[in-house]
């Protein structure tokens, strides 16, 4: 637990949540540079484009090629920035790019992480694809022991999971050096700062990248509403006046307020009883269609995993290591509505005798 009178802003990369000493990464350390979140595209001026383009041909064309060259541009709708006008004897000379091949938001290639002469997890390999405008639902099942949290720390670059033993852990391509604020860790123990009011904890993370008082606080109200609490009643509270499902909310848009491109969640809902369980999914659900993240989600819920969707990891243990993936359709409805669909039971019911088999045949071979 933050001890509460630490209030020395850490690194934003943990800004999302302030974890637990134990669970401190190296506060202070600025996040590496491939940890920095995409900055939008700016706009394409195609004017200046298509200019700079002529001045490029100019200089590269004969004077024989250039009236060619010009007349094509002419005769061309899209002038220029597609590449097509360039010709010289009706051979194109500036060929379009073919598409970039995507990269994949996470990859573990081979990944084994020991502590001393004991194998937590061992060659661990997966590949989460980056969908445009859609990110992926990541569910990870897996009996205790198995590794779950240490396949997540490891993404969030957190210590002492981090760095991994042998292996490679790719963030958009990238080897990660440590935390980023390209990525937002939710723990199992709803860490806030004790003498913070959930108004300054959901701030806190905006005031470690500076964002102006006024504003921070604006969108902090914002998202307190968007978690499903009371702006007017809860903003002023401490956390220890709260339950566990409220405090949990706190955590979770603290988290999300910073729209960090990769979410990690460790039993988020764990301690929730069914009903608020089911509206934190839906809430997720929802939060994840709007800012189409990509969520990774440790749970030990079959029907949690089946209602998130997408692409479930079924982790084994001793050492840990993927059983097997799953696609499942992502939600088309309310959990509570879902979760008594005959199709979505037989779905979960398949993943239960398919975890049962993988691990009954494991146990055999060993
Ligand atoms: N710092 C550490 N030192 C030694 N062993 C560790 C350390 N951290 C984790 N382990 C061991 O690694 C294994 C995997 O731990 P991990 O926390 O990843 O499991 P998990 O699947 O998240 O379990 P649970 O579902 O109970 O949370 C466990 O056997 C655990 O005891
Ligand atoms: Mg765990």
């Amino acid at each position: 637990m933050t001890d509460g009178d630490d209030q020395k802003p850490p690194a934003p990369a943990t800004a999302a949540t302030p974890p637990p000493a134990d669970q401190q990464p190296s506060a202070g350390v600025p996040p590496p540079a491939d940890a920095v979140p995409r900055a939008p595209a700016p706009p394409v001026d195609k004017a200046a484009a298509e200019a700079a383009l002529r001045a490029l041909e100019s200089e590269l064309l004969s004077d024989e090629e250039k009236p060619k060259v010009a007349a094509a541009a002419a005769a061309s709708r899209e002038p220029a920035v597609t590449g097509t006008p360039a010709v010289t004897g009706g051979t194109p000379i500036i060929k379009p790019l073919a598409p970039a091949k995507p990269v994949p938001v996470v990859v573990f290639d081979k990944v084994t992480k020991t502590y001393g002469k004991f194998t937590a997890i061992k060659d661990v390999s997966f590949t989460i694809d980056d969908h445009p405008g859609r990110g992926e639902m990541v569910p990870i099942l897996g009996p205790s022991g198995c590794g779950k949290s240490t396949v997540i720390r490891l993404i969030a670059g957190l210590t002492p999971q981090f760095p991994q033993t042998s292996g490679k852990v790719l963030v958009d391509g990238k080897i990660i050096r440590g935390p980023g604020s390209d990525r937002g860790m939710v723990f199992q123990d709803y860490t806030s700062f004790d003498n913070r009011t959930v108004l300054e904890n959901v701030a806190f993370g905006l005031e470690c990248r500076g964002v102006p008082r006024s504003e921070r606080l604006d969108r902090a109200r914002l998202w307190i509403g968007k978690v499903g609490l009371s702006i007017k009643k809860d903003a002023d509270k401490y956390p220890s006046e709260l339950s566990g499902g409220m405090r949990q909310r706190v955590a979770i848009a603290r988290t999300l307020i910073l729209e960090p491109r990769i979410i990690l969640m460790d039993e988020p809902f764990g301690a929730l009883d069914p009903p608020t369980r089911a509206r934190m999914q839906d809430l997720l659900v929802e939060l994840w269609r709007e800012q189409s993240p990509t969520v990774f989600f440790i749970t030990h819920s079959v029907e949690e995993a089946v209602y998130l969707g997408d692409h479930v990891l079924i982790f084994s243990s001793s050492p840990g290591t993927i059983l097997k993936e799953v696609k499942v359709p992502p939600p088309d409805r309310p959990a509570k509505e879902l979760q008594r669909d005959p199709k979505f039971l037989e779905l979960v019911y398949d993943i239960k005798d398919t975890i049962e088999q993988l691990e009954s045949s494991q146990r055999g071979g060993d």
